[in-house]
Order: C-alpha cells, then sequence, then structure tokens
C-alpha cells in the first residue's frame, strides 16, 4: 500500500459502492489517476488529512473554494455567529443586505445581487435573465468552458480539435435537441467569433465565458480578447456574462473583469465567495437584476439560498480578502511559484508548460508552446500528468485530477500557504520530475 493506496481508504471505496452511487457523493471527487477519492479527517490551513493522518500539502484546496486556508479562524467564528442564532434558514437578515451591497461595491457589474446555493445554479439563472430580456434562446459559449452541470451547458462540439460547429450533447438525459440553442466556438479564435456573431449574433440572448478559463488549467484572454466580445453583444443587444465562479476574487477582489477593465451585463460568482461554504450569486445590471421574481416575472428562489451560515462566512471571507495588500501577496506569490515550477521541470528536462495567474495554475505535460486555446490543452500527457500526480500523492503534496481525458483541470493555493509549504513542495516536484 502506497500513501495513495491505504488499506482503510480501498476499504472504505468497496463499502461505499453499496450505498452511494458510484461509491461518491460527487463524480469529479474521484481522482481519475488513483481512481478513488482522497478520503479526508480534517483540513488546517494549507493542509489536508488522510484517515491515517498522513497530511497533504493541498493544491486542489475545494476545488477553489477555500481561497483563506480551510478552518479559517475568522470564516470559524462566523459560523459560530451563525450557530448561535440558530441556524435560520430561508429567512432574510440585515447581513444578507450587508453582504450585496459589499459585492455591489467591488464588482464592477454587480448593480444588484441575487444570492443562490451553487454555482450551476447561478449560471442557469443568468442564462434564464438573459432570454427573458432578450426574447431570445440561442446563446454562445467556448469550447471547454465549465458553466456547472444543468442542462444548458451539458452539450459540447463533436470534434473540438477540428473547425467543425456540430453540437451535441455531453452527458446521458439531455436531449440533443436542446443543441439547436447552442453556438460553440474556441476560446481566444477571433475569426471564429467573429463568424459565429455574423451568424448568429440577432439570435443571441448570451455569449458566456469563464473569462481566465480555469477549467482547462489557465489561459487567460486573448489581448483584446474580451473587449471583442464586450464590442460585438453591445452591438447585437447580447447580453455579455463573465462567469466568475472559479476567477472571483482569484487574481483581484473585483475579479477578472476588474483586472482587465471589461463590465459584462451579467455575472456569476460561488466557490471562493464564502470560503467553503456552499454560496453562490447572480449579480450585474439593474435593469436585468430586476426581471427576477417578484418584482419581474424569471422565477428564482430557493430554500437555502443565501444561507444565512453561508452569508456569515462570505462577510468574513471578503473582511480578509480586502485587507491592504492581500492581492500583491497573492498576484506576487503565485508568479514566484509558477516560474520556479516551470524551473524545476526545465532543469529535469520534463516537457511541460505551467501556466497560472493570481492563485490559480495549470500544468501541460508534453507541452512547451503557450497554450492558448482548448484544443492545445487537450493534448496534454495524461500518462505523464498520472505519473506526476501519484508521485506528488506519495510524497504528501496533493494535486487533483478532473478527468482522464481532455484538458488537465486546474490547481490552485491559498493565503494560508507559506513559503515552507511552496519549498516543500517544489522539493517534491523536483524529486518527482526526474522520475517522469
Ligand atoms: C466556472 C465555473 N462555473 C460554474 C461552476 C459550477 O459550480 P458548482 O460546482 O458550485 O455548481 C464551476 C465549478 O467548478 C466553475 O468552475
Amino acid at each position: 500500500m502506497t500513501a495513495t493506496t491505504t488499506q482503510e481508504s480501498a476499504d472504505l471505496f468497496a463499502k461505499a459502492h453499496a450505498s452511494l452511487a458510484s461509491g461518491v457523493s460527487a463524480s469529479m471527487r474521484i481522482n481519475p489517476y488513483t481512481g478513488r477519492p482522497l478520503y479526508a479527517s480534517r483540513g488546517e490551513g494549507a493542509h489536508i488529512y488522510g484517515l491515517d493522518g498522513t497530511r497533504y500539502i493541498d493544491f486542489n484546496m475545494s476545488n477553489g473554494a477555500t481561497m483563506l486556508g480551510h478552518d479559517h479562524p475568522a470564516v470559524k467564528q462566523a459560523l459560530l455567529q451563525g450557530v448561535a442564532m440558530g441556524v435560520i434558514c430561508a429567512a432574510e437578515t440585515p447581513f444578507h443586505e450587508r453582504l450585496a451591497a459589499r459585492m455591489v461595491e467591488i464588482i464592477p457589474a454587480a448593480e444588484r445581487v441575487r444570492f443562490a446555493s451553487v454555482g450551476s445554479e447561478a449560471t442557469l439563472v443568468a442564462l434564464r435573465i438573459a432570454r427573458a430580456a432578450t426574447g431570445r434562446t440561442r446563446f454562445l459559449k467556448f469550447d471547454g468552458h465549465f458553466h456547472g452541470l444543468t442542462e444548458p451547458w451539458l452539450f459540447k462540439r463533436a470534434d473540438p480539435l477540428t473547425d467543425d460547429p456540430t453540437v451535441v450533447p455531453s452527458s446521458g438525459g439531455v436531449p440533443a435537441a436542446m443543441a439547436a440553442d447552442v453556438t460553440i466556438v474556441p476560446w481566444n479564435d477571433v475569426a471564429a467569433f467573429e463568424r459565429a456573431i455574423a451568424a448568429h449574433g440577432d439570435e443571441l440572448a448570451a455569449v458566456v465565458c469563464e473569462p481566465i478559463h480555469y477549467n482547462a488549467g489557465c489561459i487567460p484572454p486573448a489581448s483584446g480578447f474580451l473587449d471583442l466580445l464586450r464590442e460585438r453583444t453591445r452591438e447585437h443587444g447580447i447580453v455579455l456574462i463573465f462567469d466568475e465562479v472559479l476567477s472571483g476574487f482569484r487574481t483581484a477582489l473585483g475579479g477578472v473583469q476588474a483586472q482587465y477593465g471589461v463590465t459584462p451585463d451579467l455575472t456569476t460568482h460561488a466557490k471562493a465567495l464564502a470560503n467553503g461554504l456552499p454560496l453562490s450569486s447572480v449579480s450585474g445590471r439593474a435593469d436585468l437584476m430586476e426581471l427576477l421574481a417578484p418584482a419581474g416575472a424569471v422565477v428564482h428562489s430557493g430554500t437555502y439560498s443565501g444561507h444565512l451560515l453561508s452569508v456569515l462566512a462570505a462577510l468574513a471571507t471578503l473582511d480578509e480578502l480586502s485587507q491592504p495588500g492581500v492581492y500583491d501577496r497573492i498576484n506576487a506569490t503565485g508568479d514566484a511559484f509558477y516560474r520556479d515550477l516551470q524551473a524545476v521541470f526545465d532543469r529535469a528536462g520534463v516537457p511541460a508548460r505551467v501556466q497560472g495567474m493570481g492563485a490559480r495554475f495549470g500544468i501541460y505535460f508534453g507541452r512547451t508552446e503557450p497554450v492558448t486555446t482548448w484544443s492545445d490543452a487537450w493534448d496534454h500527457d495524461h500518462e505523464m500528468n498520472q505519473r506526476f500526480v501519484i508521485g506528488c500523492l506519495e510524497r504528501g503534496v496533493s494535486f487533483h485530477g478532473y478527468a482522464r481525458q481532455g484538458a488537465p483541470g486546474h490547481a490552485g493555493f491559498s493565503l494560508a500557504h507559506s513559503p515552507e509549504d511552496f519549498a516543500e513542495t517544489l522539493t517534491v516536484v523536483e524529486t518527482v520530475a526526474k522520475t517522469l
């Protein structure tokens, strides 16, 4: 048995199949490289602990949700406040107004905010608002951009490595007929985007993107690409949606929209917003947001929407992220770590490209040139990635894998990762790189 396959976790995974579908609560919890989940007993700061007490330096950080680190004292205090209030649920409190007002201050697009529970819900509602506002149904998204697992997003191009625009479902149970409403083009491909706008511009309700494509590792927008999306959507009366569920609070307090100075009409947030508590938001232009019920005709409500514990956790999180110098520190730490990681691979002669912005990054094995599109990312060397992930896990550094096919997925650090954590990680990566 190794650190990745202790007897206890192997036994638990086998037992779990008798009660949990496929043995897990969420399909992406299975690390495709080890074939099982990382069973955790607790988390603290930058570390997550296995059932046997093994400590791992965590570079998944709850799929990007725990930006402050696990078990952050201010978040814990906020949760205790919610417990003292009786865990009241499905009730508005002054804290909801306070959090929304804070988001209006810091997120450029946010004139009004609606809270929900998870990112998938927020992106679904944003599209519903766009469809109601425009009276159109078709929308445009980009290859491999992930917006959650509700029906509109479960489509892909039949062959993303060619120009073929044919769109097909990416999941069982999704009506193929819904593909008629979906246009998908490659990220950063100006010509393909212009062609799609020429063909469908006046039929599109929304253009939706991850403004930094972190779900494919880290693919920033090419120079001027976000501006182009802004211009064309404005010209054609299309609602521009930035899905900042993963990119929000990652590179700048106001997100990628603040970093690049491009303001969408609607935007979605989750993950880092509440440091690990389930909370998401749709926000944007007041005239669009006021289409939501009960003032408007677009339904959205939920028993757990804006759960008190999550709202309190988010207030505490935003306080921490608003401290002076936080983003200078995140960006400087990230830049140094990504440069050092790249140097380790280069010294070991391993073909790998590290791309990161702010607190999240991707490693593309088998690639040495810049990765600018999803098809570049798609081509990365999964076998080498698997040896890397397992080698690191066996030495106490945890990188998650998201799929054995397609882009490599994303990794990231938190504000709790210390210089010692980064130094230890680089030593481990150096050792593993020599075995690749
Ligand atoms: C960009 C983006 N949008 C939406 C989602 C869906 O969020 P959730 O998992 O909270 O439903 C994710 C989750 O990874 C995401 O990265």
